[in-house]
């Protein structure tokens, strides 16, 4: 292992910067070389040169969100064409080992040059919480951190207005950022994909918090769990009461990564070239426990993730 390259890809996700950060230290404290890579697997279709990576290009980084590598989704790498394109020009740049920071999906585009004889590791990078085989994603701890914050804000508007707020919450197709938020936040209901709901139980918790002289009420509900307009709107039909909905959108995904962010960031970052180095390949870094620890990449697709659904009962107790 001689030179290795990275990048960041998919959803960008606070805590990149950190992960990046470690990567080209250690890289350059074992002795590497180490480039970037900009907009993700997108770069490797773009013919401006990679940039070489020095101490200082990652100096002033560690508390900002985003990626100063930049991020994209691309869709061409799907196509085995784009595939080995993208394989041929690492291999052209003298380029032995590859840390993809992402998501799953991230993680298959690696797969992909993996399989075309490059080494890869990956390091889990989405505020959504929702890579098999880690229980924690890089970014995740941030965005519910931020959502809290808000949900906080709205609890003061809500209480003044005896009001019930929805709060709609990024997550994709999965409830995990819902649900951590949610209970953390104290959430009187939480809609979330993996487990059905019924807006007449619902509506019930909000008249039961009335009925205590409870004055607001918030219901948090995961993209991935239906549209929050809609679910407004069949609320509205079932209990007159005051309703507002807030869609926290993109918001979530910025900031100063939190402390937990940036030591996972710092401990995958240099975990990742430590695997390389030692010309390990397939793997990605994984939180079990309060370990970090390497984990194997075609596993993470194989395996169903654990949904916690011992949370999502513990937050309906606690909020009654
Ligand atoms: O995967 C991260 C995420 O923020 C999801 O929670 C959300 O569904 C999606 O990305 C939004 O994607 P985009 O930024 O492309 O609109």
């Amino acid at each position: 292992m001689r030179k290795i390259a990275v990048l960041t890809s998919g959803g960008d996700a606070p805590g990149m910067n950190p992960a990046v950060r470690a990567v080209v230290r250690r890289a350059l404290s074992r002795g590497l070389e180490i480039c970037g890579i900009k907009r993700g697997f997108a770069g490797m279709f773009d013919p401006t040169p990679f940039e070489d990576l020095e101490t200082g290009s990652v100096a002033d980084i560690i508390h900002r969100g985003g990626t100063v590598l930049l991020t994209a989704r691309a869709p061409e790498m799907m196509e085995p064409e784009n595939q080995d394109k993208a394989a041929s020009r690492l291999k052209e740049d003298g380029i032995d080992g590859l840390v993809v920071i992402g998501g799953e999906g991230s993680f298959r585009g690696a797969q992909t040059l993996e399989q075309r004889g490059i080494k890869t590791i990956c390091i889990p990078g989405t505020i959504d919480n929702d890579v098999k085989g880690t229980e924690q994603t890089i970014g995740f701890d941030t965005a519910v951190n931020t959502i809290l914050h808000a949900i906080n804000r709205l609890r003061d508007t809500a209480t003044s207005h005896e009001r019930v707020f929805i709060v709609e919450v990024m997550g994709r197709n999965d409830g995990y950022l819902a649900l951590a938020a949610g209970l953390a936040g104290g959430a009187e209901s939480i809609l979330i994909p993996e487990i059905e709901y019924n807006l007449d139980d619902v509506c019930d918790r909000v008249l039961k918090g009335i009925k205590r002289q409870k004055a607001h009420s918030i219901i948090v509900v995961a993209e991935g769990a239906g549209d929050v307009f809609e679910i407004n709107k069949e609320i509205c039909e079932k209990i007159k009461v005051d309703v507002r909905v807030t869609v926290l959108g993109h918001i979530q995904r910025g900031g100063t990564p939190s402390a937990v962010d940036r030591l996972l960031g710092s401990r995958m970052g240099a975990m990742a070239v430590d695997l390389l180095y030692e010309n390990k390949q397939g793997l990605f870094t994984a939180v079990r426990g309060s370990e970090v620890v390497p984990a194997s990449l075609e596993g993470c697709f194989k395996t169903e993730k654990e949904f916690p659904e011992e949370l999502y009962h513990l937050a309906r107790d606690l909020s009654t």
